[in-house]
């Protein structure tokens, strides 16, 4: 069964906690954080006094994506904040491989993401170690932007790369998801969908969750 991750990039700050525990009482399976640093991408989201508030009432598991420079720094402090999957960008990072090791040696999955101009056999060295692999299917920087189609194509690159070198990389899709595509991506190989403004824009987020798990 796929599952979804509400972005709480799009949920209301000042009503924070209200929307954790909507999350929390939806079918959704986990928590996306979307971290941005204002130098890898245009738009700078929240850190660690956030991410902490978020954790002291979530009772998912926190999928954190780093969107930001060097973010091997800053790997262990997210740990401690309670990530328990850390994403990173390949193209922030000049070390992968040590950087995925790096995170999954504190005993928490490691994820690997791809802009969309980024092709998927970059991974093809790496592949076997990633627990996730995270495409972009629009430019990383804000919520509420359309689907890019090509994700379609790198979903099956994806699969194809993970059945050829017997890896158990789960593929997550993050960008412009809501009820029109999910059922077509799942099918074509997505395990994980992020939805921001699919579920928050809704007048019922909690029922878009149900849509988006069961197709309906
Ligand atoms: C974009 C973020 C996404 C974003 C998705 O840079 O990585 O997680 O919040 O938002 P929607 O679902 O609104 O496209
Ligand atoms: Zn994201």
């Amino acid at each position: 069964m796929h599952k979804i991750a509400p972005s709480i990039l799009s949920a209301d700050f000042g009503n924070l906690q209200r929307d954790v525990e909507m999350i929390n009482a939806s079918e959704a399976d986990w928590f996306h954080i979307d971290v941005m640093d204002g130098v890898f991408v245009p738009n700078i989201s929240f850190g660690f006094p956030v991410l902490k508030s978020i954790q002291k009432h979530a009772t998912k598991p926190l999928d954190v994506h780093l969107m930001i420079v060097q973010p091997e720094r800053y790997f262990q402090d997210f740990k401690d904040a309670g990530a328990e999957v850390i994403s990173f960008h390949y193209e922030a990072s000049t070390h992968v491989h040590r950087s995925i090791h790096a995170i999954k040696d504190m005993g928490i999955k490691a994820g690997v993401a791809l802009n969309p101009h980024t092709p998927v056999s970059v991974l093809e060295d790496c592949i076997a170690d990633i627990d996730l692999v995270l495409l972009m299917s629009v430019n990383p920087g804000f919520g509420g932007q359309k689907f890019i189609e090509n994700t379609y194509k790198k979903i099956r690159d994806t699969k194809e790369l993970i059945a050829k070198s017997g890896s158990k990389a789960l593929i997550e899709i993050d960008g412009g998801v809501g009820a029109g595509n999910i059922q077509k991506l799942v099918e074509t190989g997505a395990d994980v969908l992020v939805a921001g403004n699919a579920v928050f824009a809704d007048a019922d987020p909690k029922n878009m969750i149900h849509r988006l798990k069961t197709f309906s």
